[in-house]
């Protein structure tokens, strides 16, 4: 018994204080060395067997008029002891974090892309054109079977049609429109369903370069169903085909290089007379002829000088107008440009990067 009255089990509260702050002290020392995570230190620090659980149970022995003052302190030392396992572990996460982040490294690059090669081809190829005062334009890419064949001097049932392999949206006879002409709609198989459509805007004179998609039945290593070609239309007084061929040699010439040339090659379509297909000298061999070409030269596409009869259909006046036409895939002119040595041309639209990229 005390002098107040008490048991005392030989602690005194000053005692008690100064084994809970030594026991603090301890503590922190531990916990700054320890790698633990903060629940763990918790549990260890202050849990139900911890060296303070044990301390703060002593206050019981502690005289009455000493039990406020030791109860603060062991509150105070366990908030102190909650907050340097808080801080510490905290510290310890940022330190780690800031040893894993050297800020000397290169960053990581995200992959940078590029326009897809047909746009490529599309963009020089209207440059080039624009630099002799064509237009680009553009018309629809599923359109009247009026402006794609009818227009075009290839009445319904005509049988050059069938070269086309065209896709019909409406079929011929389901059509309901009172005006003759629109009556069945086509995916457009050529750009040259952009002639008429150019020719009544009125304006005179014509010089357009019309690129959009085009769609036929066929798929094989030179074919994809969907395609884009570029159409070139000029019609003013006195058009002669030696202009048609100094535009065509001035784009090849631009396009390939200046040691490519072309030759023009009797055809036939219903929509130019006379009517040419344009070859260009093969880049490889430049003529002399060699496995890709066989005699030097590579097929680029259809020209001639328009047909009356479409000139008409665009209410152009034959006596005073004429004019001439060409109209190339953009795909195979692209893979034309030698270096690029692509021999299946759906692979341009195989959309694997690593293909792409070579672009
Ligand atoms: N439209 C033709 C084709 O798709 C090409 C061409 C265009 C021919 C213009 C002559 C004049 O093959």
């Amino acid at each position: 018994m005390n002098k107040n009255g008490e048991e005392n089990h030989g602690i005194s509260a000053d005692q008690l204080v100064g084994l809970l702050i030594e026991m603090e002290q301890a503590a922190r020392e531990e916990i700054k060395a320890s790698s633990q995570p903060k629940d763990l230190l918790r549990i260890e620090y202050l849990g139900s067997k911890s060296e303070f659980a044990r301390l703060s149970h002593e206050i019981q022995h502690v005289p009455k008029t000493d039990k406020a003052r030791v109860g603060i302190l062991i509150n105070q030392v366990k908030q102190s002891i909650e907050g340097f396992i808080e801080n510490t572990a905290n510290r310890r996460l940022t330190v780690d974090n800031l040893q894993r982040f050297d800020i000397t490294l290169p960053g990581i690059q995200p992959p940078q892309g590029h326009l897809h090669i047909v746009t490529q081809a599309i963009m020089e190829i209207t440059r080039i054109f624009e630099r002799i005062g064509f237009t680009r334009v553009r018309y629809p890419e599923v359109d009247w079977d009026y402006y794609a064949f009818e227009a075009l001097n290839m009445p319904a049932d005509h049988p050059a049609r069938d070269e086309w392999e065209t896709f019909l949206v409406t079929p011929p006879w389901k059509g309901t429109n009172k005006d003759k002409r629109f009556t069945s709609i086509v995916l457009t198989p050529h750009t040259s369903n952009g002639q008429v459509r150019e020719m009544e805007k009125g304006t005179m004179p014509i010089r357009m370069i019309n690129i959009a998609k085009c769609y036929r039945r066929q798929s094989d290593v030179s074919h994809t169903e969907m395609f884009h070609q570029f159409e070139g239309l000029y019609v003013d007084k006195n058009v002669s085909i030696a202009h048609l061929k100094g535009v065509i040699e001035y784009f090849v010439r631009s396009f390939y290089g200046p040691k490519r040339t072309i030759r023009l090659r009797p055809f036939h379509f219903q929509f130019t007379e006379p009517s040419f297909e344009i070859d260009v000298t093969c880049g490889i061999c430049l003529g002399r002829g060699c496995r890709l070409c066989k005699e030097g030269w590579l097929e680029l596409g259809g020209a001639g000088m328009v047909h009356p009869n479409v000139l008409k259909a665009g209410n152009i006046n034959t006596r005073e107008f004429n004019g001439f036409a060409f109209g190339w895939g953009v795909e195979r002119t692209f893979m034309m440009k030698s270096g690029t040595k692509i021999d299946d041309v759906r692979c341009i639209y195989g959309n694997d990067v690593r293909f792409l990229q070579q672009f």
